[in-house]
């Protein structure tokens, strides 16, 4: 009933049109069939409205044919143009339908069609909307060029022209119209700007989420999530997302990714963005077993466009510097001096300088491993001594006798130590500083800086690296005292020289369960660096890239952080809360 009353217009005006062209658009022999087809649209349109049947179209073409029944009796004149050009008058009908509802902040004509093709908690939103009338304005702009084609002389043969006038138009909304209707939609939902949605259900939600995933950060991803969501809608079901597409199926699938067990109106909250979705995990509120590393993207490629645009990642800038590097298997002793505090267990500094070390250790160097926490180093008194009576020696007989040895003897030596204040920890630059009976006290100007000359001249020329940990999630500002303070060391110096320089920024994170990834790809840089430093002397510098990317927006990272400071204040220490870091094989 609904359907004929929708499209009863079209069949009347197409009949007024043919009894036109048949009637020789004789308007007195053609009175009596546009009284009867215009009464018989005109008691539909009451109808529709009387039964509520909302459809432009039809108010839309019922409209132009009444105008021009009266116009046919009313005023012949008109009456006769109008016979002439039904077809005309029939674009003028759906080209008013498309161009007047929105600007009378009515809904646009193709919210009736676009609406059954997604689920409600989409079609309720405003981007749904702004898509519809961009897409309006297209069929809008359609119809017009209809009017325009509707008019053009085709051919001097009557009939010819007729049918020519008549499918132009057709063809063009079919070649034209059709294709943008269906690709359109897709193509705004990923560039208009989003909003959050909001989801009553969690049907609802599942049947939303293959719509609202952003391709922009769904490349190269292919996964399974299976749901098993227990409480008030209790849902077994799976995202398979593949191909920068997105489906959703109910059910069990054998081997997901990743499984998420949770409360159904828990789920729905942190959908909703009401609770969020790491507090809720840190507080066990949920689990998830697999590949825990798509929670971390699971809010973003849901997320509405706008919003993941906003929150930028930090990228460090390249890296602008020229490394030394020495012939293929000069490095064979390698000494790391640990300035860290804490232990290989907490360390992320630790962390990266051991699987430097597996990796060196793997192509045969010899490495030596001294904690700079456990020596005796006193620290410098500022005396010159060491440059004046006892030249080489300083005042001090502790540890650092021993050790001053051992960075003149080693063909590679590693500073390790944590950012502390945007440099190293005091117990590194303790140990910096009493190195300094190593040099004499002369100066000596090369390449535009003045430096001291290197005490022993028997000494080879040997390399260093540097590998530091850093809270923040930014290498760039942060890092710039440290890296300031190692690469004067190189350029003041006559014996050693920077190799490569390894910056961890928000490093606190990566002994987290859900950023795994990031913690086996620091892992591969760390170790193919020391492999590659003992084979071929130099080192990659997209090892050190890698490492550097702290692939959390600094949204992101200060949601999770400051979420994790406020669950321990004045309750536990950091470290009790802190997981281990995981090592995989022996280091
Ligand atoms: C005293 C102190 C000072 C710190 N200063 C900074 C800093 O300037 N910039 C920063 O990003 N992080 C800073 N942090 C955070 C540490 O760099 C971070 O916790 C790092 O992971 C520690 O490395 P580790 O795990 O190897 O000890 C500081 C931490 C402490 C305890």
């Amino acid at each position: 009933m609904k359907f004929i009353i929708k499209h009863l217009p079209f069949a009347g005006i197409i009949a007024i049109n043919s009894l036109a062209i048949a009637g020789r658009y004789r308007l007195e022999s053609l009175k009596s069939y546009v009284f009867i087809i215009s009464a018989i649209i005109l008691l539909n349109l009451i109808i529709a409205i009387l039964i509520k049947v909302k459809s432009y179209f039809n108010y839309g073409i019922s409209g132009i044919m009444i105008l021009g029944a009266f116009s046919v009796f009313l005023a012949p004149s008109l009456g006769q143009i109008y016979l002439k050009n039904v077809i005309t008058a029939l674009y003028v009908g759906l080209f008013s339908v498309a161009l007047f509802p929105p600007l009378f902040k009515l809904d646009p004509f193709t919210y009736e069609f676009s609406k059954k093709n997604y689920p409600e908690a989409i079609t309720k939103t405003d981007q749904f909307r702004k898509i519809n009338i961009i897409i309006n304005y297209i069929w809008a702009a359609l119809f017009g060029i209809c009017i325009i084609l509707s008019k053009i002389t085709y051919s001097d043969d009557g009939g010819i022209q007729v049918i020519l006038s008549s499918i132009i138009p057709i063809v063009l909304l079919l070649a034209v119209g059709i294709p943008i209707n269906r690709k359109l939609p897709a193509i705004l939902m990923q560039t208009t700007q989003g909003e959050q949605m909001h989801f009553e259900s969690i049907k609802d939600l599942f049947e939303a989420m293959p719509f609202g995933l952003n391709k922009g950060l769904a490349e190269g991803l292919d996964t399974i999530i299976q749901f098993h969501l227990t409480g008030e809608e209790p849902t077994d079901g799976y995202l398979t997302i593949k191909n920068l597409e997105c489906t959703y199926t109910g059910g069990t699938h054998p081997e997901p990714k990743t499984t998420i067990r949770a409360d159904s109106k828990l789920w729905l909250a942190i959908s909703n963005n009401e609770v969020s979705g790491d507090q809720a995990y840190i507080n066990k509120e949920y689990t998830v077993d697999g590949d825990m590393t798509i929670l971390l993207k699971l809010g973003d490629l849901f997320a509405p466009s706008s919003e993941a645009e906003e929150d930028v990642k930090q990228k460090p800038k390249e890296i602008d510097f020229e490394y030394k590097t020495f012939e293929p298997g000069r490095i064979k002793n390698i000494v790391v001096f640990d300035g860290g505090p804490r232990n290989t267990k907490f360390s992320k500094t630790t962390f990266m300088v051991n699987h430097f070390c597996r990796g060196a250790k793997s192509a045969g160097a010899e490495i030596e491993y001294i904690k700079l926490k456990d020596m005796k180093i006193n620290p410098c008194t500022g005396c010159y001594t060491c440059w004046t009576k006892t030249p080489g020696e300083c005042i001090f007989k502790d540890d650092m006798s021993d050790l001053r040895l051992k960075f003149r003897k080693a063909d590679l030596i590693i500073f390790s130590s944590p950012l502390y204040i945007f440099s190293v920890t005091g117990i590194m630059k303790n140990f910096l500083d009493r190195n300094l009976p190593n040099m004499k006290p002369y100066m000596l100007i090369e390449n535009g800086e003045t430096k001291h000359p290197h005490r022993y001249p028997e000494d080879r020329q040997q390399g260093f690296v540097v590998f530091s940990a850093a809270g923040f999630p930014e290498v760039d500002h942060n890092f710039d005292g440290l890296k300031g303070m190692f690469r004067c060391l190189h350029s003041h110096s006559e014996k050693s020289f920077l190799m490569g320089e390894f910056y961890m920024p928000g490093a606190e994170l990566i002994s987290q369960p859900v950023y795994g990834e990031r913690r086996k790809k620091i892992e591969l840089a760390c170790s193919n660096a020391g492999e590659q430093v003992v084979k071929e002397g130099e080192i990659n510098m997209e090892f050190m890239e890698a490492v550097s990317d702290v692939e959390i927006t600094q949204k992101k990272f200060q949601e999770q952080a400051d979420y994790f400071w406020e669950s321990l204040d004045g309750k536990a220490s950091y470290l009790k809360r802190s997981p281990k870091l995981e090592y995989t094989g022996d280091i």
